[in-house]
């Protein structure tokens, strides 16, 4: 298993490219389900859980076709045929959005068969109402063995609201709608910009989507969808992370290729706490020269600050001065990385969905545990300002969502290097 070992005390200096966005690529590649025409892909980030999908695709009888050399970041996607509608319980419990091919499965092919995704090092990841919006579009559903099962000879227009704001359940039901029977009306839907550039696709492919970015989603369900060629929008989790990165280690970091429209709570955020940053076009430039104090924080739904930054928020608020009070509303069991940081001097109490975080803390370096995607992110921004070598184990959970992080802290100035397994299981039994 590999491991990062950071060296703290560089601030970072230059300039950060950012990738597109692992959460609208995954639900854009379960799209390509919906159409016998290859959908092309660019801006594809080269992450394990695209990987990971590519093979959940090739298994049910897809083509997919990785671009090479400079176009590596293109993924085409032919389902010209789908032999095995089904998402086994071996690829849903590396990557619970795997349920995504739940809705464009039983759309297209009448029948879909997908592993529950039970809990995670975040908390439970139900999909209860996914479920639920199928039923409202007709789809006949039977759970068991942990599989869930759904059929409809043809989905047909319904309205769904949904009881809770859910990014893959609003994707998921929006992927089933294109091919319903009549019309499709979609309440209390997420907003997220990944919902938005799913919908940008999908319309290109034919379907008659309006509303996307807002609560309420119209879909005209159609009887067949086309190919399409579609670029993926930038990472905005990715380019939030580097921004508190920048404001952590006191540098100047400009953060280009992103959409700075997506930032806003994280950049006002930043502004609160008197991190100065400028936006220009496609980048922002973040500038950490001076001290900076705490603020509170909630996680919301966007366009509200996103769970996803939180623990990146956390590492940060170690380093401000005063007490912060960091509320996570979306998911119950999300600080795992607070205790990480507690171990590297941190001053952080964790009350049920409250973190109190009391700063300005020292952190030294620390053998540490990644324990999700995240929440290793937050571990190398806290290593950046940590006096020592920090060790960081079961990188295997970056490499989910981040693409060559270590590359790319190193070329602004991180001391940051990739090493395997240090003391191999074969070497040490052989002794
Ligand atoms: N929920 C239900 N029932 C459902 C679905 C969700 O109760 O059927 C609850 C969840 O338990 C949670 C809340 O609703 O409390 C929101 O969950 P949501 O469904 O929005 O999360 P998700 O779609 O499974 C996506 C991202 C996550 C991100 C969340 C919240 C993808 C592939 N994943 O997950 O990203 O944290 O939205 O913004 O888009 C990550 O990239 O590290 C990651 C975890």
């Amino acid at each position: 298993m590999d491991k990062f070992v950071i060296r703290g005390g560089e601030p970072l200096l230059g300039t950060v490219h950012i990738s597109g966005a692992k959460n609208a690529a995954l639900p854009c590649m379960a799209a390509a389900l919906l159409t016998d025409q290859p959908v092309i892909l660019e801006n594809v980030p080269q992450v394990r859980d695209i990987q990971t999908t590519r093979n959940l695709l090739a298994a049910m009888g897809a083509e997919v076709e990785l671009g090479y050399g400079r176009a590596h970041h293109r993924t085409s996607i032919h389902c010209a045929s789908l032999n095995s509608p089904e998402a086994s319980y071996e690829l849903v419990k590396t990557m619970r959005a795997s349920t995504l091919v739940l809705g464009p499965l039983v759309a297209r092919c009448g029948r879909a068969r997908v592993s529950l995704p039970g809990g995670c090092a975040i908390g439970a990841r139900p999909i209860d109402l996914h479920i639920k919006g199928l039923e409202r579009l007709g789809a006949k559903i039977n759970q068991e063995h942990g599989y869930v099962e759904a059929t409809a000879a043809r989905l047909k227009g319904g309205e769904v609201v949904f009881d809770k704001i859910t990014v893959t359940g609003t994707e998921d039901l929006l992927m089933a709608a294109t091919l319903a029977d009549g019309e499709t009306i979609l309440e209390n839907c997420a907003r997220e910009p990944e919902v938005g550039d799913l919908a940008d696709l999908l319309n290109k492919m034919g379907a008659r989507i309006e509303g996307a970015g807002t609560p309420t989603i119209r879909v005209k369900g159609v009887a067949k969808l086309n190919g399409a060629r579609h670029r993926i929008i930038p990472d905005r989790i990715e380019a939030g992370t580097f921004l508190i990165a920048g404001a952590m280690t006191g540098g100047d970091l400009n953060i280009a290729g992103c959409d700075p429209t997506h930032l806003q709570a994280v950049i006002s955020k930043l502004h609160e706490v008197g991190v100065k940053t400028r936006s220009n076009g496609d980048s922002v430039r973040v500038m950490g020269d001076n001290p900076f104090s705490a603020a509170d924080m909630g996680t919301e739904e966007f366009p509200g600050f996103p769970t996803d930054c939180q623990a990146q928020f956390i590492a940060l608020a170690t380093q401000a001065e005063g007490t912060s009070i960091i509320t996570e509303n979306i998911f119950e069991n999300r600080f795992m990385h607070a205790l990480e940081m507690v171990r590297m001097g941190g001053n952080i109490k964790i009350e049920g969905r409250r973190a109190i975080v009391r700063g300005k803390t020292p952190l030294s370096a620390a053998a540490v545990l990644a324990s999700d995607l995240r929440a290793s992110a937050s571990l190398v921004l806290a290593a950046l300002v940590a006096d020592g070598e920090t060790i960081i184990d079961r990188v295997y959970h970056i490499d989910r969502g981040y693409e060559r992080i270590e590359e790319k802290l190193k070329d602004v100035g991180a001391q940051i290097k990739r090493i395997g397994e240090m003391f191999p299981k074969k070497a040490v039994a052989a002794k």
